[in-house]
């Protein structure tokens, strides 16, 4: 994308951004990118350290290249004062993170209130407040009354919800062309048409932009994560009749995708679901339905989840029964670490778990991942990185795929067997290529599929 010098000129609306994380950084660097001055804030001094010198602070393709020409630009800056974004913008996008409470399933809302509010107070001139993390249904609502209550600008200060949808590993790609833009408001008045404004250029270019209530907006989101969890673990749970059956859940997925009201996104059997959103939005999300007294309208969501856990725990099993039925001592190599490919997010990371409930089981576990090496050290730092995959899988007795990047999928297994002690693979992502993999000698296994791949 070639930015225009020139910008949106000094009618357009200012922009803040709230919270720089995965989605924040990335929807701070598109909007300056469509022409808009934007400030972005952070609370951690570092992040704002890196991204006021041009360095993204996590992998994510496509974004150092923008945040570059984004800042030659002028147009974008970042702070760590709420005070100064108070001051600046017009509309501020909040984008804190909500995790999984410590003591529960719920979301812990302690960012987004400390944000919010520490925004609040400085507020003096007419604004929009577009809260873009996701909460559970009935938080932007109350956070409204927090905003009139402290915001010296009283009724100008105005909240509304825009719901952000965009995936790690093509975050840029969403974010300027995203499949729909979610608004609402509690009046669907002005605070919703500035907002509509902002995205003009996202609009002109033929994105659909849908209007409502703030409870709808705060819902798409959670109905949208929960739906494609469910699509993941129907999946994954066809995969465990397959396994009682000897039926095969690859050829099953693919022949199933061909049905236009299925379709085969999301249909990808294997070690399931992990990340900073999905698990612990359908969490979120019955926990909230329970407060509601609605509990029973997302019960599935508990079965959702516990299949989607249950592979981690079977990809061991499976591990173990290649080893001969005992993981005491056993060599492994861990190909993965992130939760997907393209990410080095290791937040609720199923590769991980599984390196772990290895160890736990007495196997000498070896992990590479290109790029979430660091992060994995962080929460995992008792396991034991090799730098590549041959560093990896030398001597290794299993070779396990966790996380499918590319370079996984293009190992050429003849290669790989010189370099390992036993050609044994458990393709925990439906990566590899069975056929290659077991002309070249391997014994290959995957969950959901026969002994001998036809
Ligand atoms: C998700 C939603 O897609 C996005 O719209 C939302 O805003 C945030 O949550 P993300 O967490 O980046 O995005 O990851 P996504 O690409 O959805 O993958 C989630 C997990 O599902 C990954 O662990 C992935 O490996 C797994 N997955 C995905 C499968 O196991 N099978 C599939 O068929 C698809």
């Amino acid at each position: 994308m070639n930015l225009t010098p020139d910008g949106l000129g000094t009618e357009a609306p200012r922009l803040t951004v709230i919270g720089t994380g995965y989605l924040g950084a990335t929807h701070a660097v598109a909007m300056a990118a469509l022409g808009y001055r934007v400030l972005g804030v952070d609370v951690d001094p570092q992040k704002v350290r890196d991204l006021s010198a041009g360095q993204v602070p996590f992998f994510e393709p496509g974004l150092p290249s923008l945040l570059g020409k984004a800042m030659a630009t002028g147009r974008l800056s970042f702070t760590d004062s709420l005070q100064e974004a108070a001051e600046f913008g017009d509309v501020h996008f909040l984008c804190v993170g909500t995790p999984q409470r410590a003591d529960g399933l719920g979301a812990d809302l302690t960012y987004v209130e400390a944000a919010l509010t520490g925004l609040a107070v400085h507020l003096r001139r007419p604004c929009v407040i577009a809260g873009k993390s996701t909460v559970p249904v009935g938080t932007a609502r109350r956070l409204a009354q927090t905003v009139s209550d402290l915001a010296p600008a009283g009724a100008a200060a105005q909240l509304m919800w825009n719901p952000e949808f965009l995936r790690e590993g093509f975050a840029v790609e969403d974010t300027l062309c995203p499949d729909r833009l979610v608004i609402g408001a509690a009046d669907g008045g002005t605070a919703t048409d500035l907002v509509a404004r902002v995205y003009e250029p996202l609009t002109d270019r033929g994105c659909p932009l849908i209007r409502t209530d703030l409870e709808t907006a705060e819902l798409v989101k959670v109905a949208a994560n929960s739906f494609l969890a469910t699509k993941i673990s129907f999946i994954n749970a066809m995969a465990e009749v397959c396994e009682a059956t000897g039926a095969d859940v690859s050829v099953l997925a693919n022949a199933l995708s061909y049905d236009a009201r299925i379709g085969g996104q999301f249909l990808k059997p294997g070690l399931g679901f992990g990340g900073g959103c999905l698990p612990k939005d359908i969490r979120a999300f019955m926990a909230r339905t329970n407060e509601l007294g609605v509990g029973q309208a997302t019960a599935f969501l508990r079965e959702v989840d516990d299949i989607n856990r249950r592979r981690r725990r079977r990809t061991v099993d499976l591990v173990r029964e290649v080893a001969g039925g005992d993981l005491t001592d056993v060599r492994v190599c861990a190909l993965g670490a992130a939760f997907k490919p393209n990410s080095d997010d290791v937040r609720d990371a199923p590769a991980l778990d599984v390196a772990r409930m290895l160890v736990e089981e007495g196997a000498l576990v070896s992990v590479f991942d290109p790029e979430a090496m660091d992060n994995a050290r962080k929460v995992q730092p008792t396991l034991h990185y090799a730098d590549g995959v041959g560093a990896a899988a030398r001597g290794a007795e299993v070779v396990v795929l966790l996380t499918e990047w590319p370079q996984f999928r293009a190992i050429d297994p003849e290669l790989l067997g010189h370099i390992v002690n036993a050609k044994r693979v458990v393709d925990g992502r439906h990566a590899l290529d069975a056929r290659s993999w077991s002309a070249a000698g391997w014994e290959y296994r995957a969950l959901g599929r026969p002994t001998q791949v036809a």
